[in-house]
């Protein structure tokens, strides 16, 4: 006998029927199976796996067209984010709602916005299904800290690709940050006994807060954020910049330009972790250029600027167990999509039901 199961109560495929070669894929998107983890970035994305042995690989990077970096470098931008407060805000915030809904009732993503970042999930989407030879339908994806990005957008467009959330278990929302993710990718904030809750809470709860320094250097931008640390599930932003020109790209090769250049990703550095008062206990890299030589210079006096101390030795920490820079995130989602998958299994288990073949 073949037992199937299917979640059919789970908001992002209720509104389907599911046939029956998708049917097999749900079930082998479950427990003990290889879970996806997709790291969107602000100009391209990566995918890692999980096998069912636990071990992580990478599976492939994409380049974002201009249309979904443009979209990037308005969530960047907190004017861009859509205000609630005024009456007249209000009206517009409704009528938007309205459309949004229409949108959807007609099978449009629900936004523009919405369309542009499920053009770019579908690219990643056949790309890792051309990758693995399955259809992805499951998956953990995370997303660069920005300030305008809104849940419900990445929601909606998620929806409209067909790729189902995963949730990360004790986690009342739903948006990951790259950042946590990487944390996760050097198996920090982790309990190791994970299939079990209890022992894996009591774990958890032994994991101290430590200040946490994490900058990103990608081909399209430079993000510092200092965030206050323990599980990989805190999102506790104590402050963070995000800035789209002071991307490698950007980076100029003339000495003098160059060097102010530099000069203002140490600044960064030195504005976000003015509230140190002694050096963070991880510097966490992040980014394609994470080990350009210029960037860690800027990076070493940066933190010389702010407390007179040598970071060489906290820039070097990860270096071993971290494997290539930019797959950091990709990997930790990966990993939290096969805790993810096992919960859900579990958690999810009154909303399942199982049907005879
Ligand atoms: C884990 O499984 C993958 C895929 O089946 C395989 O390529 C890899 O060699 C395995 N690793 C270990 C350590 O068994
Ligand atoms: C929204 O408007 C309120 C009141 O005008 C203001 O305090 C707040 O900073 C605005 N938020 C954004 C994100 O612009
Ligand atoms: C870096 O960004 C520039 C400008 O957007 C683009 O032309 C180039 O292809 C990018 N390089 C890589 C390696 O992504
Ligand atoms: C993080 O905190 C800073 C305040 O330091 C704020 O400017 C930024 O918008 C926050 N970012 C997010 C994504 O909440």
């Amino acid at each position: 006998m073949l037992f199937l199961l299917l979640s059919l109560c789970s908001p992002l495929v209720s509104s389907r029927v599911i046939p029956h070669h998708h049917a097999t894929e749900l079930f082998r998107g479950r427990e003990g199976v290889p879970a996806i983890g997709l790291h969107l970035t602000t100009s391209y994305a990566t995918a890692a796996i999980r096998h069912e042995n636990e071990t992580i690989d990478d599976l492939l990077r994409i380049e974002a067209d201009s249309g979904y970096i443009n979209l990037m470098s308005r969530w960047a931008d907190i004017t861009t984010k859509q205000n609630c407060s005024t009456p007249w805000e209000k009206v517009q915030c409704r009528l938007a709602r309205q459309k949004r809904n229409v949108n959807k009732w007609l099978g449009r993503p629900a936004t523009p916005d919405v369309g542009i970042l499920s053009a770019f999930l579908t690219e990643l989407k056949s790309a890792v299904e051309g990758t693995i030879g399955l259809p992805l339908t499951r998956a953990y994806p995370v997303f660069p800290m920005l300030p305008a990005l809104e849940e419900e957008d990445i929601q909606d467009a998620l929806e409209y690709t067909g790729i189902k959330w995963l949730f990360a278990e004790r986690r009342s929302y739903h948006t990951f940050w790259e950042t946590n993710a990487a944390y996760a990718g050097l198996g920090y904030g982790l309990c190791e006994l994970w299939k079990d809750a209890g022992q894996c809470e009591d774990q958890e709860r032994k994991i101290p807060l430590e200040p946490i320094l994490f900058l990103d250097f990608d081909n399209s931008s430079f993000a510092a954020s200092l965030q206050g640390m323990s599980t990989v599930y805190m999102h506790y932003n104590i402050t963070s910049q995000a800035h789209l020109d002071l991307g490698w790209f950007n980076m100029p090769t003339d000495d003098v330009p160059r060097a102010k250049f530099l000069a203002r990703i140490q600044e960064v550095i030195v504005d976000v972790g003015s509230t140190l008062v002694r050096p963070p206990t991880k510097i966490i890299l992040l980014g394609e250029y994470a080990d350009d030589e210029d960037f860690r210079e800027a990076v070493k006096a940066a933190i010389w600027e702010l407390l007179e101390f040598d970071a060489s030795s906290l820039l070097e920490a990860n270096m071993m167990k971290r494997g290539e820079p930019m797959m950091l995130a990709a990997r930790g989602a990966a990993e939290m999509a096969g805790r993810a998958e096992y919960w859900d299994d579990r958690g999810g288990s009154q909303d399942a039901f199982v049907v005879e073949l």
